[in-house]
């Protein structure tokens, strides 16, 4: 088998096999093949395509290229969540101790942030003291204890298709969605959960910008997970605007705790409750959505999700005072209250403009050597549909570097459109894809 007959393949527009799909992906992983030629078999990919059967290869050959977790020494079932990237998107850090708390085990591995969206690994570690590098067998155990434990995922998951996207991200060819599916499912089947519960976004601070797109991505995803004997089901979601109001990993810890304790509602609530709601039935610890949503919303009104959360920041380590007293948590030394210049209405929260802004700050990481800082970012005041005064306050940004302020400012700026027309928010979710199709709500 030699390379450059596969590239002549995909340039042409012909259909790989299994054997050619992974010939290219081990011998790209072990080096064997330069980044060139992939690069041109990418790009070729990218304009023809890749047919279901082509898809669930390319998944498969990517998940096999390193570890494969075994979870079978945890008890019940256990369903992982997969968001295709949000901003201000906490629902992990609220649905994992708000479904352990309901009886139903969470094993996560989560990533970290990369680019304007944040990661629950990166959140979590701004408790002081926080431990997400857990052995296989205290991950194990903690599961079945606590029923919840959260773990970084380690280079040894799909190594192949870290290789392969560090270079997609470098010669313009991420946007291709078969690409996008099999990255993102070589990952969560590589994870070992029994099921998977795709979250797939649309809007502007989503990788896929319409809603029809997200359908279709959500779609193919669904069947890869089915079609290697995943029950995988997907919700289609709004995030037009960020999800909740704090965008930052201390402030959006905060957010979580007070969503935790019934102190705060709205979107991030509201997802974080369906989320949790249908990982409940794939768990087979609820019979319907009705059913789960009661238990769930009980336990979050009789505190029993927020001690959940104190036991579990216990167990990996965390200080559990700055989970009982969020001012403990860090927070930046400045802060700038970023004012309207007119009245009318929000028409539009850009909410890759607003994560770029806390980005610009410190909040994410402009590569993968950059650190973070865990107490800066935003904190929104407005939400599309809301009306507005003249000087009222849009948003307050909190800061340590004084120089990155003002680029910060206009990134808010620039998010926020304002006129006369009353307009509400879009509907939250769109739908859902399974096994038996696309449900349009
Ligand atoms: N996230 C991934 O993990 N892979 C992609 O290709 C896109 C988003
Ligand atoms: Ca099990």
């Amino acid at each position: 088998m030699r390379i450059y007959d596969i590239i002549i393949k995909k340039r042409e527009g012909d259909e790989l096999t299994d054997s050619e799909i992974e010939y290219f992906v081990n011998g790209f992983t072990n080096d064997q093949i330069p980044d060139y030629q992939i690069s041109a078999l990418l790009m070729c990919i990218y304009f023809n395509g890749l047919n279901m059967r082509e898809t669930v290869s390319l998944t498969k050959a990517m998940m096999n290229s390193g570890e494969i977790m075994d979870l079978s020494a945890i008890k019940g079932i256990i369903t992982d969540k997969h968001s295709t990237g949000g901003v201000g998107d906490t629902t992990t850090i609220i649905l994992a101790p708000l479904l352990a708390s309901c009886g139903v085990p969470v094993a996560k591995m989560s990533g970290r942030g990369l680019g304007h969206t944040g990661g629950t690994i990166d959140k979590m570690e701004s408790i002081e003291g926080f431990k997400t590098n857990l052995s296989k067998d205290e991950f194990v155990e903690n599961v079945n204890k606590y029923k919840i434990a959260l773990a970084g995922q380690t280079g040894k998951i799909a190594p192949a298709d870290k290789k392969i996207y560090a270079l997609r991200d470098v010669t313009a060819t991420v946007d291709q969605v078969s690409l996008i599916a099999s990255s993102i499912m070589s990952k969560k089947l590589a994870a070992g959960s029994d099921a998977i519960l795709l979250d797939v976004k649309f809007g502007s601070g989503a990788f896929m910008k319409t809603q029809e797109e997200a359908f279709e991505l959500a779609k193919i995803m669904v069947d890869i997970g089915n079609d290697m004997g995943r029950h995988t089901k997907a919700l289609i979601t709004n995030m037009d605007e960020p999800l909740g109001s704090s965008v930052g990993n201390a402030l959006e810890v905060r957010e979580a705790i007070r969503v935790l304790r019934g102190e705060s509602g709205g979107a991030l609530l509201s997802l974080s409750i369906h989320l949790a709601a249908e990982m409940m039935i794939m768990a087979k610890e609820a019979e319907d959505t009705k059913s789960a949503m009661k238990r769930l919303t009980e336990s979050i009104d009789t505190r029993k999700a927020y001690d959940k959360f104190v036991e579990f920041v216990f167990a990996q380590g965390g200080n559990t005072d700055m989970i009982k007293n969020p001012e403990l948590l860090p927070v930046g030394k400045y802060k700038y209250e970023v004012r309207s210049s007119i009245e009318g209405h929000v028409n539009k929260i850009d909410a890759s403009m607003i994560g770029q802004a806390a980005l610009i700050v410190g909040a994410g990481r402009e590569n993968k050597e950059s650190k973070i800082d865990p107490g800066v970012g935003l904190i929104l005041h407005k939400r599309v549909g809301d009306h507005v005064d003249k000087d009222e306050i849009l948003a307050e940004i909190y800061f340590n570097d004084k120089s990155r302020l003002d680029d910060a400012v206009k990134k808010v700026f620039d998010a926020i459109k304002i006129s006369n027309a009353k307009i509400s928010a879009g509907k939250l979710i769109l739908g859902q894809v399974s096994k038996d199709g696309i449900e349009r709500f």
